[in-house]
């Protein structure tokens, strides 16, 4: 088991398969971006997998396929195929702003996804298109319902909540979750790029206490998730909220994860520019063992705890470029 200068075990790889979105959601992605990396530096497949199977074998066997938008890369099913039939891969989930969901959940379900995380942060159809440029709803609930069809559980649901956004719709969006048994999660804004920087940013600690008075909720045991969400929910586990909250109260702690660019960097932590590159390895012939070599140095970088919030630092990089 890949483990840090800290004690935390890494067990969890979140794979960015593009930086392209189809959506250009305002904490996100500037509205002019065409696109960070050339596609031939971009990992192929075979990369990725050599990369995953690298990580497989030294204990992780959580991994999560981002974007971007990851059903923006063509044939994404095939590259899930291959992820989950590596030996030790045991939880292969993805990240996604639904619209494309309708179309791919079959197959990705038949590629051995098991769970989806899909961004939703309002029910209000204008205000849906004014946060990610894009009259995009109907397309996105068509995608949740396509992909409870096809049995990916459990649906989460990423909402970012922001103040005098969305913040008067917490309440509908956590109605219509229990109706629909998604899992919904409220995730604070992070300072990422510039656009990251500008939002609105809403404290979740007063949110949190009013959703339990008002659902009956109360907090659950930390692993819950896997995640860096905490989870509160009813005592019959029917109805269950879970809360992101890297600036009011980070998990850094019990952080369990690094993260692969599409042109084939780790990331060690989101709120750092920290990075140790794989691609020139690879592209260079590199044998396993090297590249499991140069993995467990990379982990001895990964810092205590991010940089969010601790001025003047600021993280240049928009989420867009490593996936949330
Ligand atoms: P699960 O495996 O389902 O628990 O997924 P997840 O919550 O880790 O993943 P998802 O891609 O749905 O991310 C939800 C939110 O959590 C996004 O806003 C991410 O940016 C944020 N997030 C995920 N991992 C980290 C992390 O390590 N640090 C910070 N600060 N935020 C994170
Ligand atoms: N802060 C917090 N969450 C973000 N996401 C994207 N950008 C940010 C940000 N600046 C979320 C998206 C998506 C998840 C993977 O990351 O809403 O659901
Ligand atoms: Fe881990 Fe960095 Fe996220 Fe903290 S901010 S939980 S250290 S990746």
């Amino acid at each position: 088991m890949l483990s840090d200068r800290f004690g935390r075990s890494i067990d969890y790889l979140r794979v960015s398969v593009t930086d392209r979105c189809d959506l250009r959601c305002t904490y996100c992605m500037p509205r002019d971006f065409k696109g960070y990396e050339d596609p031939p530096d971009w990992l192929s497949f075979a990369e990725i997998e050599r990369v995953v199977a690298a990580f497989a074998r030294l204990g992780t066997s959580r991994v999560r396929l981002t974007g971007g938008e990851p059903l923006t890369r063509r044939n994404l099913p095939q590259l899930a195929t291959r992820l989950s039939s590596l030996p030790g891969v045991r939880d292969l989930s993805l990240s996604t702003n639904g619209t494309r969901l309708a179309r791919h959940a079959e197959a990705l379900r038949a590629a051995g996804i098991s769970r989806v995380n899909v961004s939703l942060d309002t029910l209000d159809r204008n205000c849906m298109a004014s946060i990610t440029g894009r009259d995009c709803l109907p397309l996105v609930l068509q995608g949740l319902q396509a992909a409870k069809a096809a049995g990916l559980a459990p649906i989460k649901i990423n909402m970012v909540a922001m103040r005098g956004v969305n913040d008067a719709e917490i309440d509908a969006m956590a109605e219509f979750c229990i109706a629909q048994q998604f899992m919904l999660r409220l995730i604070e804004v992070m300072p990422m790029g510039e656009t990251g920087q500008n939002t609105a940013y809403l404290n979740l600690g007063p949110v949190q206490r009013r959703l339990a008075d008002k659902f009956n909720l109360q907090p659950q045991a930390l692993e819950l998730g896997g995640g860096p969400a905490r989870y509160w929910a009813t005592a019959d586990g029917h109805a269950s909220i879970g809360y992101i909250t890297p600036l009011s109260q980070h998990f850094c702690a019990t952080c369990n994860r690094v993260r692969l660019s599409v042109d084939g960097s780790l990331y060690l932590c989101l709120g750092q520019e920290r990075q140790y590159p794989l691609r020139p390895l690879l592209r260079a012939g590199a044998s396993d063992a090297q590249l499991e070599q140069a993995i467990r140095e990379a982990i001895e970088l990964k810092p205590q705890e991010h940089d969010f919030g601790r001025q003047p630092e600021k993280i240049v990089r928009f989420m867009s470029q490593t996936g949330g």
